[in-house]
């Protein structure tokens, strides 16, 4: 089979579309879609370590990414996480997950991780109707899910985003009851800032930005303020029937992932990226 893989940690060019032996395993599919997800380029970077030290890194050479959609020897339509990475013309994937008929490839990708990852995020930091809620990154993946999901809990939505919204600049800006933290560095300081005090919640779940946030117990307390990690309690089959309408976003070959790449660092993108093998 292809796989795009990299021997060295570096820039998008070292990810190359390679020939290798095809995995072998119970659920073995033959890829139709596959997800990217900016944490990949983290990944690619060799920054994964530092990041998040608590996920082992990859062993050289690698294959990244970590959902797929694709067809079982037998003709089941199936989604999950693959074994051995994802950017690949096949995949065995463990735990596999029916696809609906009437979900399209992009649309199932676009709620296994992100999709998890938002409705978790929007559990923990319970929103009640009137809320004044801060989603950063909003036209991303997550973001954009993240925005669906607090208008429908009555929030009022601040969409920060470079690409339009309220931006990053919020000299003025009313503090807010909740912020989605995806970004961390001056980002997130400033977001934890504008939480309303003795109410606010913020959920953490990402640092684009490369910094994690930083922000002490002692600004917790005197702030009396909740900070929150994501919850491990939502399952990709919850997500899919909750009527969720994904933003679509560009789909690249599989020997244009690199060029996704420089997209997702460049911060051009926007919705759920996918490649087809
Ligand atoms: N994909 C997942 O399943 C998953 C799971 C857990 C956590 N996360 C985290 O959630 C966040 C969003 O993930 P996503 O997959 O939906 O990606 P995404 O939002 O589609 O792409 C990342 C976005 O982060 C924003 N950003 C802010 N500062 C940045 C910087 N210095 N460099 C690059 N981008 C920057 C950009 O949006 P603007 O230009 O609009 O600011 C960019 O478009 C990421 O931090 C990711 O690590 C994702």
């Amino acid at each position: 089979m292809k796989a795009v893989r990299f021997h060295e940690f570096g820039g998008p060019e070292v990810l190359r579309v390679e020939e290798v032996p095809d995995p072998v395993g119970d659920t073995l599919v033959d890829v139709t879609a596959i997800g990217l997800n900016y944490g990949e380029t983290v990944i690619r970077r060799g920054k994964g370590r530092e990041l998040f030290p608590w996920y082992p890194g990859p062993s050289l050479p690698a294959v990244l990414g970590s959902e797929v959609v694709g067809v079982t020897q037998d003709g089941r339509r199936v989604m999950g996480v693959p074994r051995d990475g994802a950017y690949a013309t096949k995949a065995v994937i463990e735990n596999p997950i029916d696809v609906p008929d009437d979900v399209s490839d992009h649309e199932a990708l676009a709620l296994l991780l992100q999709g998890t990852t938002a409705v978790a995020a929007t559990k923990a930091v319970r929103i009640q109707p009137g809320d004044r809620v801060l989603v950063e990154a909003a036209s991303g993946g997550v973001g954009s899910l993240l925005v669906q999901l607090a208008q429908r809990a009555g929030a009022t939505v601040l969409q920060a985003s470079s690409k339009g919204g309220i931006g990053y600049d919020w000299d003025g800006l009313e503090p807010v009851d909740v912020v989605f933290e995806s970004i961390g560095g001056a980002v997130g300081r400033r977001a934890f800032e504008l939480l309303k005090d003795g109410v606010g919640r913020m959920v953490v779940f990402g640092y684009a930005s490369g910094e994690p946030l930083d922000v002490t117990a002692s600004d917790i307390f005197r702030k009396g303020v909740a900070v929150m990690g994501l919850p491990q309690n939502t399952t990709p089959e919850e997500v899919l029937g909750m009527g969720l309408k994904p933003v679509l976003g560009d789909v690249y070959r599989l020997d244009e992932i690199a060029e996704a790449h420089r997209a997702l660092e460049a911060r051009t993108t926007k919705g759920k990226l996918i490649a087809r093998p």
